[in-house]
């Protein structure tokens, strides 16, 4: 499985996936890391693997992904091979030009159990719902927010006194179990590594 990802910030949930690629749990390489954000530390983390990485070109859109930059970007991801592209805290919508590139082929993690808490911060959304239950889920990315089909979850428990860090952390963990294990699931189903 040749990978390419995109992320926004930390790339924790990249450097998940590159150790399940040490630890030989996941038959994948990362051929590409591509960020939105000059000074991402997900760049950095890419970088020191001798992993290629690079800016995505927003034209000074703070949120929006423009139609160029998306082209761009699925010109960027072929050429270095890519068959998958896993989204890994990357803030911006993707839509068609990126999608048609890439069909069924295009991952998210979410740090809830969706449907439930779509968008924005969701353990704090979860921790204003009162839910005893939250977690995170990883889905095959469609033209929606946080919507298209569910490749797996993993529940997490909202304790007594959590804070929006305390939840968020837990959540996470789990996030870094459930990425290579959505990977592994996905590279079973389509016959790569077969
Ligand atoms: C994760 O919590 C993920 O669920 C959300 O963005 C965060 C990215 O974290 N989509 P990281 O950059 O992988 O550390």
């Amino acid at each position: 499985m040749v990978l390419g990802v995109l992320g926004s910030g930390s790339g924790s949930n990249m450097q998940a996936i590159l150790d399940a690629i040490d630890a030989g749990s996941l038959d994948a390489r990362v051929a590409l890391v591509l960020s939105d954000c000059p000074g991402a530390w997900i760049l950095e983390r890419a970088r020191q693997r001798g992993i290629e990485a690079g800016v995505i070109d927003c034209r000074g859109f703070r949120t929006k992904f423009p139609e160029e930059a998306q082209v761009e970007t699925a010109v960027r991801l072929k050429d270095a091979g890519v068959e998958f592209v896993c989204l890994a805290g990357f803030l911006r919508l993707v839509k068609r030009p990126l999608l048609d590139a890439f069909p069924g082929r295009i991952l998210n993690i979410h740090p809830a159990l969706l449907p439930a808490f779509p968008g924005l911060e969701s353990w704090k959304q979860a921790l204003d719902a009162g839910v005893a239950e939250t977690g995170c889920t990883v889905h095959l990315v469609d033209e929606g927010m946080d919507t298209g089909p569910i490749l797996l979850q993993e529940r997490v428990p909202v304790l007594p006194g959590d804070s929006p860090e305390s939840l968020h952390a837990r959540i996470q963990a789990a996030e870094h179990r459930l990425y290579p294990a959505a990977l592994t699931y996905l590279s079973a189903r389509s016959g790569n590594g077969s």
